[in-house]
């Protein structure tokens, strides 16, 4: 009997089921009421007192590893008829499609290139600034409505803390730190208290440029931004300066650019007028480089802050600032780039 059990235990043990068919045959085989299992089970009963309790031992376990094997074999089935039935294709590539650039990011990258080719560093500062920095070192006066709870987010708990209102904040931080030749650009977002519309958003991006060195003059600002203006919008690009007004430069201006829709000759974009303005510049305030320990009868300095925002909308003919925040996939995969 123990020659049998143990055959019948390592045929159990062998066996593999292609179908649940093979299974069943094989519980019929083994463990139904005239299977081979059981039929030992009518044996046990005239086996000697003396072996009954060893034999009893391994039919039970036999009877066991049959039932396990049962269970087991049919579980894996089942796990594999499932899989081969999902809706899965498991001949697509494993990424079925790439990502792309935000919009934004591709003009920023490709603005920092364009300053990077003639020397600029980058430089960052927080988006939590000071008043000092935000305002104060760039020459607000108190009563500057740039200050006022219109503009801008105040921190709460701190008066003396807001989201910066622009990125001219870190050429503070730039001067604080370093002396002349300074030559950077700063990246980042910033915030301002406007209603959301297609011209107008609360939370937007700029860049701002600061070059300082003995003998720095608006000549070196203009060919600075004109290299600039024709990298950006092509070898054709005309630029202009009109007279304006910031705290922290002076003389100020803006810059416009031909509008790169209509070359000049007058589109629904610039207006009818052939120019679009794309930047505030200026010759950096002496006050401002006092502020920031600079000796501003030796070194003098200009700056410049455009809007990421405005030129990516120049850019692509996007008219409305609000597509860049929606993250509608329909509208980011248009845009592909080497940036
Ligand atoms: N900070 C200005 C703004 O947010 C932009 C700007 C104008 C920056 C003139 C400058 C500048 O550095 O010289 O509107």
């Amino acid at each position: 009997m123990k020659e049998k059990i143990s055959t019948l235990l390592s045929q159990v043990e062998a066996f593999n089921a292609s179908s649940l068919e093979e299974l069943e045959a094989f519980r019929i085989k083994y463990l139904s009421k005239k299977g081979l299992i059981p039929a030992l089970f009518d044996d046990f009963r005239t086996v000697a007192p003396e072996i009954r309790k060893e034999m009893g031992q391994l039919l039970n376990a036999l009877k066991n590893t049959a039932q396990e094997r049962i269970v087991a074999l049919r579980e894996n089935m089942e796990v594999a008829t499932q899989e081969t039935k999902s809706d899965k294709d498991l001949t697509l590539p494993s990424m079925a499609s790439l990502g792309t650039r935000h919009p934004l990011s591709i003009v920023r990258s490709e603005i920092i290139d364009i300053f990077a080719r003639i020397g600029f560093t980058i430089s960052e500062g927080p988006e939590i600034e000071d008043d000092f920095h935000n305002f104060t070192a760039l020459n607000f006066p108190e009563e500057h409505p740039a200050r006022d709870m219109q503009d801008t987010f105040f921190i709460e708990k701190n008066p003396d803390l807001a989201l910066r209102t622009h990125t001219s904040s870190v050429q503070v931080r730039v001067m604080e730190k370093n002396q002349p030749p300074i030559r950077t650009i700063s990246p980042g977002r910033v915030f301002r208290n406007e209603a959301i519309s297609a011209r107008a958003h609360c939370i937007f991006h700029q860049v701002e440029g600061l070059y300082v060195d003995t003998n720095v003059s608006f000549a070196d600002l203009k060919q600075t931004l004109f290299y600039f203006a024709k990298e950006l919008f092509g070898e054709h690009t005309q630029i202009r300066f009109r007279p304006s007004y910031f705290p922290f430069t002076e003389p100020s201006a803006e810059m416009d650019v031909s509008c790169n829709i209509c070359g000049g000759s007058g589109c629904n974009i610039c207006k009818y007028t052939g120019w679009v303005e794309i930047l505030g510049c200026g010759m950096v305030d002496p006050a401002v480089l006092e502020a920031c320990h600079i000796n501003s009868e030796k070194y003098t300095g200009f700056a410049f802050g455009m809007g990421i925002e405005r030129i990516t909308m120049l850019k692509y003919q996007i008219n409305d600032l609000r597509l860049f925040f929606e993250n509608d996939v329909r509208f980011l995969r248009q845009f592909k780039s080497a940036f």
